[in-house]
Order: C-alpha cells, then structure tokens, then sequence
C-alpha cells in the first residue's frame, strides 16, 4: 500500500470519528435533559411518511395526544420517513420524492410541536439512512462522498423547528426507557425486544446506555408484542404507516418482516425518570380499521393475566 493511500485511510478513520463523537455528545444532551422526565412518553413507530395512515393519525393518535391534560413528550422511533427513491429494492408502484415526504414530514412534526404544543424526539434509521446508502453506492471514494453529503442541506436546514429534537442515532434512551429501532429477530414477533434488552443489557449496547433503564421500546418491526425478559419490559410499538406495495409483492415471506402489522402506538407514564409499570399502554388500531369501533390497549397486567389464561 501506498503512503498516501494510507494517509487517504486515515483521514476517513479521523472523519468518521469526528462525526460519531459529534452524534454522541447531540444523543447525551437530549438524554440528559429527559433523565429525570416526568409526564408521558408516547411512542409513534413507522409513521412512514408519504405512506402514513393520516386517518388513524389524526382521528385516533393526535386526538390522545392532545386530551392528555398531563406533560406528553413524544417520540418518533425511526421509519419516518420512506426515502423509496434511493432504495435498492422494489419501488412503490409511483414513487413520491423525497422532497415531498419532507414537507409532508415537517408539516406533521409542527402538528406536535406547535399546535399540540409538545417536544418530540426524533431518531434515525434504515430509511433515514437510504440517502447515505445511496451515496455510498454511486460515488466511488471515502472522502467524496462525505464531501457531496456536506454541499447536502442538513437535517437542521430540512426539519428543524422549536421543539424538536434529533438524535442522529438508532437508539435514545429517554428517562429508563430505551428506544430503539435495532432489526435483528424482527420477523418472529417478541423476539427483537429479547435481543434488545440482552444488548443494551449485556452486549456491546450496555456502553452506550448511561443510566439503569427498564423498558425497551422497539419500532423497525411493524408488529406489537409486550413481554418481560431480564426483569425488563419489551415493547414492540407497532406501525403507523398503510401497507406498502413490497407487503403484498408475492415474494417469499423470508424476503422481508412484512407479515403480519400491527397498527398502533404505546404511551407510558414515567414519574421522576421511572416508568410506571402499571401506566404502560400497547394502543392497537387494528379493530378500527376492521370497522370495529374500539381500540384495543394491553397492559402488563392484562397481558399477564391473558398469558396466565391461554
Ligand atoms: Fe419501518
Ligand atoms: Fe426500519
């Protein structure tokens, strides 16, 4: 190897270093101001945007939201947004811009943060991350690509706005609550909060957890499931979005986690930095969509209790 090659390969370690410690120190701050959080965290997984169910969302979710007469933070889980232009895998029979599904995206978020006068806390994930993938695909060199990326607007000049947090990350850890969009055993229901909680618990994700947590709250899956492992909660939050055209494309069911979805959301009560055990709440949409007009909520204690039934 060649002496400026090698120089060329340091000067990409010295980026990305640059840049993770950046990422850090923004997930610590956020972190830090939410540790000892009191009031409601609602967790909005997958919304997915342009492909968000709007009729669940502002029929059912916002309207929650907004009755909560108590302090509601909520949290975006990832999936925001679809990016399905920079995608190496089947598109959306027309596939909306991404310049788009920002505006749609901003106009949702100023829905929380303005008129529902809520903070929100935003983290990045598989569809965020497509523009990255994308780059990385079609520009040949390191130091090119991140180059084309700064010309790029940044996520501040996109969707910044009073009020919003954003975690350049896959995982934020709000008061003992550790969201997360991690994707391993995403197809078998249950399974991610299993390999979450023994991540952050004993694996290479316990350094990046500052304080005890008791919850871990999942999106990526599509699904819901709410189970205790280690003396932790696992949450799977479910999806917001309408099914994709991928979802029905006939291609084996190993092809992707599109099973079965669950539309939905969780909320739970945290006092002082500590999750309520008894005010979790796994909210399902599904019975509306079937025309049944109820929503469907588990707790712990009914989920116990039906476990301890079947
Ligand atoms: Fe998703
Ligand atoms: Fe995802």
């Amino acid at each position: 190897m060649k002496i400026q090659n090698i120089l060329d390969r340091f000067k990409e370690f010295e980026y990305v270093v640059q840049e993770w410690e950046k990422n850090l120190a923004q997930r610590q701050r956020v972190e830090k101001r939410f540790n000892t959080y009191t009031g409601w965290v609602y967790v909005l997984g997958d919304v997915h945007v342009p492909f968000t169910d709007w009729e669940l969302v502002y029929q059912h979710v916002l309207p929650d939201i907004a009755a909560n007469k108590e302090k509601a933070l909520v949290v975006l889980p990832g999936d925001s947004l679809s990016f399905d232009l920079f995608s190496r895998y089947r598109k959306a029979s027309s596939t909306p811009l991404p310049e788009g599904e920002i505006r749609v995206l901003r106009k949702f978020l100023s829905t929380l943060t303005k008129d529902l006068k809520r903070e929100v806390i935003m983290i990045f994930s598989n569809h965020e991350a497509r523009i990255y993938k994308f780059i990385r695909d079609n520009i040949k060199g390191f130091l090119e690509q991140q180059e084309i990326l700064n010309f790029l607007k940044t996520w501040d000049d996109l969707l910044g706005m009073s009020n919003l947090y954003m975690v350049m990350d896959w995982m934020v850890q709000i008061a003992d609550i550790v969201v997360s969009h991690g994707e391993p055993g995403s197809r078998i229901k249950g399974k991610v909060n299993e390999w979450a909680i023994n991540y952050f618990l004993h694996g290479p994700g316990k350094h990046y957890i500052t304080n005890y947590f008791q919850v871990v709250a999942q999106a990526h899956t599509h699904q819901q499931s709410l189970g205790f492992y280690c003396e932790r909660v696992g949450i799977e939050v479910g999806v917001l979005s309408k099914p994709l055209d991928y979802q029905f494309c006939n291609q084996p069911y190993s092809y992707g986690k599109y099973g079965d979805w669950s539309r939905g959301y969780a909320k739970l009560k945290v006092v002082k930095g500590i999750t309520d055990r008894k005010e979790i709440r796994l909210i399902n949409l599904d019975p509306i969509l079937w025309n049944r007009q109820y929503r469907k909520t588990m707790t712990l204690e009914e989920k116990f209790c039906c476990d301890s039934n079947e």
